[in-house]
This record gives C-alpha cells, sequence and structure tokens, in this order.
C-alpha cells in the first residue's frame, strides 16, 4: 500500500502544466460551426485527415491542416431534404434533425470513404470517393452501423477480409430500438450483387448475460476475429451494488449462426473482464474503460487502455495494457464461469467444455451440434480476467478521454487527453525484463477553441484534436521549447538538450557535439554531470528527488554536501530516490546518488504555513497530490469495508 501511495505522490512533481500551442489550425469555413467536429480518421499512408462535422466533412494534408489550397484538401456539405427535415423537427429539434457526420471508415484498396451520419434521425451510409469526396453510390439508410442519438457510446468497423463468402462487412457496438433499449454487437446482413447473402448477426438482448447496458469503446479487426472493448454491468458478481465491470470480447468473422440454437446469432462470442489495478492485499480498481488505442509491434499487439475508478464527477484515472495474446491465451485456454441454479457464478470445470470450445472458430456454423451451442450460449464469460499490467499515471479528478501511442525504437510514447480540460500528457512506456516501466515526460495545456470531441496521431509527427467549435488543431509531438531543464529534455526521445546554449531542440536536428540525447530508462546521468539541477523549495514543503536510473552507480547512498545524508525521517522511494518532509532552513545545499545532482535552494521569504488553513491555501502540488493520496486510500478502505472485507492492521 505504501507503494501504491509513493506511486500517486511521485506522479505530479516531475513535470509542470505548460500552454502548448498548435502548429496549425483549420477551422470550418463559413457561419455554421455548431455542433462541432465529432470524428476524425487519419489516413498515414496518404498522410489525409478526415474531417466529420454537422453537415460537413474535408480531407485537409495532414502536414499541414492550415492548407486548404485545391490540389491537397477538398470538402464539401451534407444537407436534409425540406420534406425529411420537417418530419423530423416534429419529433425532435433543429441541430438533431440537422445531419451530423458520426463515423468515418476508410477502404484503401478500394480508394473509398464510407460515412455514417445520422440524417433527420435516420442513419445514413454514403460510399464516397476518398480523394474527391463525392458519391459513388445512391446514399441508403443503413439501421445498427451508428446511431441518431449523437449521446450514444457505440463502435464499429469495416471488415475486408474473412467474413462468409469474403464479401466486406461492418461489425457494430450499437443500441436500437425506439428508445435505443437494444444493446447489440451486431453485423448488418452481407450482401452479394445486390441481395442479401448471409442474414445479419447479433448477440441475444434479452439476455443479460450476454450484454448488460454496455458503453461500447472501441473495435478492431485483427485475423479471424473482431474484438469488442466497452464496460458494462457486471452479472456475475451476483449480489448488489450494481458493479462496472470492463471488457473485451472476440467474435469470429466466419460465424454465421447456428441452424436451429442460436439462429443469426453469435456462436462464437466470448467475453472477459479487463484487469487494470494497484496490486496490494485489496487491488485497487480501474473498472471504467474509457479509450482504446491499438499497437502493432513485432510479435504481439497491445490494446493501450484508458481506464477510470467511476463515470461521476471525480474519477481517478489510469492507462493499462492489454496484449493480445494474453487475451486469446485465456480464450483458447481459460475456464469459463457458468451460472449455477443458486445463482452463484463458478467456474465450469474444465472437462465440462464439449469438444467445439466456446470461442473457438468453426468453418460451417450452421452444422454445430444442439448441445454445442447450448453450451456456448451459456458459458461465453471467462473465469479469469485479463491481465493490465502495472496502471500508468494514476491521477485524480481527470478522465483520460483518448490514449494515442507513437510507437519509437526503445520505447512506445502514450499521449493522453482529457477533453474536458484540454490537458495532454506524454509519457515513455518501455520494457525493462518482464516489466514495463513508465515515466511523464511532459504536462501541456492544448490550446484549442471549444471542447475536445475527437482525436488522432500521425506517427513521429503530429497530435490533431477536432473540437465542439469546428476546429481542428494540429500539435507537434515533440514540443521540445517546452522543457526547460536539461533532464526533463535529455529523456523525451523527440528532443535534445543542448549544453552549451542551455536550449531543447528537436532531436534530428541536434546535429554536432555538445547535444545530450537520453531516454527515460537510461536517465539523465549526462546531464547530472554537466550540472546540478536546481529545485526551489519553501520551508515546511515535502521534497522529492528522483534517482537516476543508472545501473553503473555503486554509491547507493545519498549524500548531502558531501557528507551521507543524516536526517533520519526520509522516505526512501522504490527507485532509490529521496522524499523529505516538512523542509527546514537547514535542508539547502547539494544532493547527490551517483549521477544524480540536485542543488536545493530553501525560500526562507515564504512562512511556513501553521496552520492546516495555511497548508490548503498554499498550493504546492506535493502536498495536495499527498494529500488526494490519502483520500484515495480512505475511499478505497470504506470501500473495501462496505464488501466486507476488513483492513489489515499493517496497511498505512
Ligand atoms: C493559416 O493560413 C492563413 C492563410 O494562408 C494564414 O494567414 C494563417 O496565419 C495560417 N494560420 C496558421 C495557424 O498556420
Ligand atoms: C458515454 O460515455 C461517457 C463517458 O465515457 C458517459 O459520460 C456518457 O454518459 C455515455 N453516454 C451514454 C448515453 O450513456
Ligand atoms: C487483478 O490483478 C491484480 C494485480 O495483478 C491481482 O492482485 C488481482 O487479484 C486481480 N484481480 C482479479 C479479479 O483477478
Ligand atoms: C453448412 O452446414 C449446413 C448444415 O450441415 C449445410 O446445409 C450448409 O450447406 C453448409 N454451408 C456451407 C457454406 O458449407
Amino acid at each position: 500500500m505504501r507503494w501504491a501511495l509513493l506511486l500517486l505522490a511521485a506522479t505530479c512533481s516531475t513535470a509542470e502544466l505548460q500552454l502548448q500551442q498548435p502548429e496549425k489550425v483549420f477551422s470550418r469555413p463559413g457561419v455554421d460551426s455548431a455542433g462541432g467536429c465529432s470524428s476524425l480518421l487519419l489516413d498515414t499512408g496518404a498522410a489525409s485527415l478526415y474531417v466529420g462535422c454537422r453537415g460537413y466533412l474535408a480531407k485537409l494534408w495532414a502536414y499541414n491542416i492550415n492548407d486548404t489550397a485545391e490540389n491537397v484538401a477538398t470538402s464539401r456539405t451534407f444537407a436534409v431534404s425540406n420534406r425529411e427535415e420537417s418530419e423530423c423537427r416534429t419529433l425532435a429539434s433543429a441541430s438533431e434533425c440537422a445531419p451530423s457526420v458520426r463515423q468515418l471508415f476508410l477502404r484503401p484498396t478500394a480508394e473509398t470513404l464510407l460515412v455514417c451520419s445520422s440524417v433527420a434521425l435516420k442513419p445514413e451510409l454514403r460510399v464516397l470517393d476518398a480523394n474527391k469526396l463525392i458519391d459513388k453510390e445512391e446514399p441508403r439508410t443503413m439501421i445498427g452501423l451508428c446511431s441518431p442519438d449523437a449521446r450514444v457510446n457505440g463502435t464499429a468497423v469495416h471488415v475486408e477480409w474473412g467474413n462468409p463468402g469474403d464479401a466486406p462487412a461492418f461489425y457494430a457496438g450499437i443500441r436500437t430500438g425506439m428508445a435505443g433499449e437494444n444493446h447489440l454487437i451486431y453485423r448488418p446482413a452481407l450482401m452479394d450483387g445486390g441481395r442479401e447473402s448471409v442474414a445479419a448477426m447479433r448477440t441475444i438482448y434479452t439476455d443479460n448475460t450476454w450484454l448488460n447496458e454496455p458503453q461500447f469503446v472501441a473495435s478492431f479487426d485483427i485475423g479471424e476475429y473482431v474484438y469488442f472493448f466497452f464496460r458494462e454491468i457486471a452479472v456475475e458478481i451476483g449480489f448488489a451494488p450494481p458493479t462496472v465491470f470492463s471488457r473485451v470480447a472476440r467474435v469470429c468473422k466466419k460465424d454465421m449462426g447456428g441452424r436451429a440454437v442460436l439462429r443469426n446469432v453469435w456462436t462464437s462470442y466470448v467475453k472477459a473482464r479487463l484487469n487494470c489495478s494497484i496490486s496490494s492485499r485489496f487491488p485497487f480498481y480501474f473498472d471504467h474503460l474509457q479509450s482504446v488505442s491499438r499497437v502493432e509491434l513485432e510479435g504481439d499487439t497491445l490494446f493501450y487502455a484508458s481506464m477510470s475508478t467511476s463515470d461521476s464527477a471525480f474519477p481517478t484515472s489510469s492507462i493499462c495494457v492489454f496484449s493480445l495474446s494474453s487475451i486469446d491465451q485465456l480464450f483458447g485456454h481459460g475456464l469459463f464461469l457458468e451460472q449455477h441454479t443458486t445463482g452463484v457464478w463458478l467456474p465450469a470445470p474444465a472437462d465440462s467444455v464439449p469438444s467445439h470450445r466456446p470461442g473457438s472458430c468453426s468453418a460451417n456454423s450452421s452444422s454445430l451440434s444442439d448441445n454445442d451451442l447450448h453450451f456456448a450460449k451459456s458459458h461465453l464469460m471467462m473465469a479469469e480476467p485479463v491481465p493490465g499490467g502495472v496502471p500508468v499515471m494514476p491521477t485524480r479528478d481527470v478522465f483520460f478521454h483518448s490514449v494515442l501511442v507513437d510507437v519509437l525504437p526503445e520505447q512506445n510514447v502514450i499521449f493522453a487527453i482529457d477533453h474536458r480540460s484540454g490537458s495532454l500528457w506524454k509519457l515513455a512506456h518501455w520494457r525493462e525484463g518482464g516489466d514495463y516501466r513508465w515515466s511523464l515526460l511532459q504536462k501541456n495545456q492544448l490550446e484549442v477553441q471549444g471542447r475536445i470531441m475527437a482525436s488522432a496521431l500521425l506517427p513521429h509527427e503530429f497530435l490533431y484534436v477536432s473540437t465542439s467549435a469546428s476546429t481542428v488543431g494540429q500539435f507537434s509531438l515533440a514540443a521540445c521549447h517546452l522543457h526547460s531543464s536539461c533532464h526533463s529534455c535529455a529523456i523525451d526521445p523527440f528532443c535534445s538538450w543542448s549544453s552549451a546554449g542551455a536550449t531543447c531542440a528537436r532531436r534530428e536536428k541536434a546535429k554536432g557535439t555538445g547535444w545530450i540525447s537520453s531516454w527515460a530508462g537510461r536517465g539523465w546521468s549526462e546531464c547530472a554531470s554537466a550540472a546540478a539541477v536546481e529545485r526551489t523549495v519553501y520551508l515546511g514543503d515535502a521534497l522529492h528527488l528522483e534517482a537516476t536510473r543508472d545501473e553503473e552507480t555503486k554509491e547507493k547512498v545519498w549524500t548531502k554536501d558531501g557528507r551521507v545524508l543524516s536526517r533520519s525521517d526520509v522516505v526512501i522511494d522504490e527507485n532509490g530516490g529521496v522524499v523529505i518532509m516538512n523542509v527546514q532552513k537547514e535542508d539547502g545545499g547539494e544532493y547527490m546518488r551517483g549521477s544524480s545532482r540536485y542543488r536545493v535552494v530553501v525560500d526562507t521569504e515564504c512562512e511556513r504555513p501553521t496552520t492546516i488553513a495555511g497548508y490548503h491555501s498554499a498550493h504546492r502540488e506535493y502536498c495536495k497530490e499527498m494529500r488526494s493520496a490519502k483520500t484515495m486510500i480512505d475511499q478505497w478502505e470504506t470501500c473495501s469495508e462496505a464488501r466486507g472485507i476488513t483492513p489489515s492492521a499493517n496497511l498505512v
């Protein structure tokens, strides 16, 4: 538990919030900017950024979205007929009836852009030329792909290969029905030459063990499967109160449903809980999935998922990483849960699983036996969750509404954005031995107009955000000029520090001698030998001096002004860093441990607060963080107690 506290406390002390201005801005021309731009789709190969707004679609050049010259950018508008509009207005407001782009899909081989919009409360699919944005076919109404209701959290993926008859298909996590009461994982009917070749496929929406009020977040086409990520109300924990779990589910693309049992219903649907938790005797869970980003690495696919403690205004958020191999391993070999007559869910014995294991793909699902299908229908939940590793950057009172990942040689760089505040966290995430480690590189405030609605990332180059004010901002991933110290600059894989000029510049521009380039896994030892890091603290503050990650270091003790640090009440963190509580005047000086060097200046001008109120008004990052970590632990303990678990005496 103490480890978790330190981890939470340490998160805020390294970087401060800086304003990051966009390199380029795109604003939708004309006066009607209401409704905003809620979809972004990047075609990395063609360096095209598609922007979907209310009644408007644009294709921009990803390297300069401000360049709207005809040879690089195109746009078009969508209208609704007067008749449709007046019919719709009897049911809904003008803004709800207006045509609005919901989802964009690219078929690169066909140079086709598929656009699902809500038009007069009807979902409409358009097939456009991906370059000119002109219609290739008549638009058609398509139920079960995108929702007319902008608030519904849906997901959909277009799958080109591997479907029955090799027809292209959509797979969607969606709500249907008059009041959106039906929650489905759905594949609209497959078409072959204008005729329906395979009927639409779905989950059983009357059975809440299949889906229980899900909020869909993402979907991916991988190999012979389609994966869905969502959160839902857990049924397997049985007793009150309702608890949200996050899930990954999987279906086979070749699935055509059963013949009698599970007719037009997935025979291959399986799902598992996502375990994103701070491990301790009573793990602290992040159960509300917010966004997922897929990363292809050599040998495996990773899903970076942002998860929070709740949907409410005061969550704690974090990022966990789930690997495709661990998901597939679980679906392929794990135990299934089954519900007993008492209502209790228990793992089904391994020898009760029939030879056609639920979740496995069959060449012809209509030839499966009724027994196999009955078993699959009631055994679709795995007993074990998928492990999400050590949560990255647990942070209070924020949502990571989007996570985007740039894959670099020694590490992955995570960009997490809170859409409400426009805050951006840039984090290094790398493998060391069997574990992943992380480190905060920058925390910036994106300068945007309105609320962020969507985001996209062009590898090694730019981050884009679209907003409710119908603008798009193009931000540099590097943002080197915002680093003011050698140690924060040198470990940022996009940047290098010039020791001569004391400036931070883009790494590819750092040619010649005198540049320091490191990375978070190695630390900033070159900086430390160049100069001590200066830290100013106020009397009464807590001070956290981080240790350089430097395996060479033999001398593992901290010295102050050349003598072994003698204050008895210091705390050493898990990386060897030192925390000094209640800093006094005599704590100023030179601190060293191996290549970590700090010059600590104690500001005595500022009075040390003597009352609780004084502390509260002081707004000092560290104290604030310690306080929130404590609150979080208190809450969690209350929670554990409420569930009948008694915290043991040795907890903090
Ligand atoms: C966008 O382009 C216009 C016209 O070329 C120019 O005046 C403006 O400064 C540019 N803005 C940005 C943010 O690049
Ligand atoms: C969609 O998800 C967000 C949080 O991710 C939540 O605030 C919102 O209520 C959800 N929408 C609906 C209709 O439940
Ligand atoms: C989730 O993972 C944590 C940390 O590895 C572990 O302690 C906990 O038991 C797991 N939870 C479940 C439900 O398996
Ligand atoms: C699948 O199996 C069913 C029943 O055994 C059979 O009628 C049907 O023709 C088969 N379909 C294919 C595509 O092989």
